[in-house]
């Protein structure tokens, strides 16, 4: 496990008109990974972008581009996904038949497989992947749009699973209406990669955002 917090900004807060240099932004604000959140219109109800966004503003940062799968099915476009650039790509248990197979074959593409559930999902959906897994995505709001409220019920899953890692090392991270407010209640409880949309991109300051949130968690 990381030690120091990390922080992924979610670009589906960002202004798309100018994605490019948001990212470039958010990368000398000192974020630590750029997290990507792709919708299907299926799987959630929003629909989002694929590999060619993903391709293009992959030379624009060396951060690790954070890749949120909202996706059913997921296993056909893994590929797709690692050739766009993806360093970490993070499926849903909920989409997925085959999540075993899912994570393995991320590994197999030389990426980091990360594994999520919505906030109704206990975390005894993914004992059976635990030692298949380098990161454990939290959902704190259901999937589909930024800017929504935390639900706070999920701080004790994330204590419950990082009980669960033990000593494997594998990330834990928190995504959904995270802001200066809860962060200290989600590091508290084992998390150390935060995801924020709103947070940092509703201002004008994103170092400042990012800055909040790493003073917050303490
Ligand atoms: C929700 C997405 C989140 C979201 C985060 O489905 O996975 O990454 O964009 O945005 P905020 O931090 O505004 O809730
Ligand atoms: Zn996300």
């Amino acid at each position: 496990m990381a030690d120091a917090l990390k922080i992924s900004p979610s670009i589906l807060s960002a202004d798309f008109s100018k994605l490019g240099d948001e990212v470039r932004a958010i990368d000398a604000a000192g974020c630590d990974y750029v997290h990507i959140d792709v919708m299907d219109g299926h799987f959630v109800s929003n629909l989002t972008f694929g590999p060619p966004v993903i391709k293009n503003i992959r030379p624009v940062t060396e951060k690790g581009f954070d890749v949120h799968l909202m996706i059913n099915p997921a296993q056909p476009h893994l590929s797709d996904y690692a050739e766009a650039g993806a360093d970490i790509i993070t499926v849903h248990v909920e989409a997925d038949a085959d999540l075993d197979r899912s994570l393995q074959m991320i590994r197999g593409l030389g990426k980091k497989a990360g594994v999520s559930l919505n906030p109704s999902t206990p975390e005894t959906a993914i004992e059976h992947v635990i030692d298949k897994v380098d990161l454990i995505l939290v959902m704190t709001v259901n999937p589909g749009f930024s800017g929504q409220s935390f639900i706070a019920s999920q701080v004790e899953k994330i204590r419950r699973i990082k009980a669960m890692i033990g000593d494997r090392s594998i990330e834990i991270e928190v995504d959904g209406g995270i802001n200066a407010d809860n962060v200290k209640t989600v590091t508290e409880a084992g998390a150390n990669v935060v995801v924020a949309g709103n947070a940092v991109f509703s201002g004008d300051d994103y170092a400042a955002a990012i800055g909040a949130l790493r003073d917050a968690a303490g």
